[in-house]
């Protein structure tokens, strides 16, 4: 599991308005039906999945997630009432369907019981072998089901090839244990031609290109920490990921300028299917 203990919820938050506007104009592709099971695969700290659990007024919503750390900020908002209280309709005892969450490896995702949305916002990057994760993910998609996923799709931004070629380099190559991170996301016609194979009727795939006015160029760095970072902060003695921060910056100034505001030109995939 990629990072499951290293998450920092409060470092993730630090952007919450520029991470939160991809996973709106995802939940906007998905098609309204009463009475919804859901599942937010990755679901962090449980916020945006609590809305979209409002906002479609579902039955059931289940978050999954494979960081405790996360997860514990999750937790409070789940229903109060169990799941075995609610409705014959699913609606819990104070009308809002039942939200819950639970500790999961996305990897591993094979429900028993298929679901009406399979959602996922900002995690599946973390997941490899995406040809055989989306076949899995389509089999928990139940008939007349949709599938609505967003992905990061900024590898080749300079933000993220620095701290690449950093770790890959011969100072921390070996700190970092072999550890390699592998960006498994497809191009948006792979994921077109995958959901046609799949067996999707209707589809909707497209990249789009945020535009986040951040402070200053070095506002990228808090990003990544966030985000991109996490997994070697989780594999670096503290003193090697300090150095680490210290020549990523340095790199990151040196190809983009110290500049103030900085646009952060962000590449995302947002991809939506519907089953027959
Ligand atoms: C960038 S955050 C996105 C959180 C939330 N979906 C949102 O939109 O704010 C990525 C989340 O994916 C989770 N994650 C990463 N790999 C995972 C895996 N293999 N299984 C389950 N969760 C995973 C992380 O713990 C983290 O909470």
């Amino acid at each position: 599991m990629a990072g499951s203990s290293a998450w920092d919820p409060d470092q993730y938050q630090r952007f919450q308005r520029e991470r939160s506007q991809p996973f709106y104009d995802l939940a906007a592709l998905v098609e309204r039906e009463p009475g919804m099971r859901v599942v937010d695969l990755g679901c962090g700290t449980g916020t945006l999945t609590n809305w979209l659990h409002e906002e479609l007024g579902a039955r059931e919503t289940v978050g999954v997630d494979a960081s405790p750390s996360m997860l514990d900020q999750a937790m409070p908002l789940a229903s109060q009432s169990a799941p075995d209280r609610a409705s014959a309709e699913g609606a819990s005892a104070d009308g809002r369907g039942t939200l819950r969450f639970e500790r999961g490896d996305i990897a591993q995702f094979e429900p028993d019981e298929p679901f009406d949305l399979v959602f996922s916002n900002a995690a599946l990057q973390w997941v490899e072998g995406h040809e055989p994760l989306l076949a899995r993910l389509a089999r928990a998609v139940a008939p007349g089901g949709q599938l609505a996923v967003q992905v990061p799709a900024n590898d080749d931004h300079v933000s993220h090839r620095s701290a690449r070629a950093l770790a890959a380099g011969p100072a921390y190559r070996e700190l970092l244990g072999g550890y390699e991170r592998v960006f498994p996301v497809l191009t948006p016609v792979r994921y077109a031609e995958l959901l046609h194979e799949l067996g999707f009727a209707r589809q909707q795939v497209r990249m789009q290109v945020y535009a986040h006015v951040l402070p200053e160029t070095r506002a990228v760095i808090e990003w990544v920490k966030g985000s991109l970072l996490t997994p070697f902060r989780e594999r670096l003695p503290a003193a090697a990921y300090e150095r680490f921060l210290a020549e990523y910056e340095r790199e990151l100034l040196a190809a983009e300028g110290d500049r103030a505001p900085y646009l952060y030109a962000f590449k995302r995939i947002l991809l939506w299917a519907r089953r027959e």
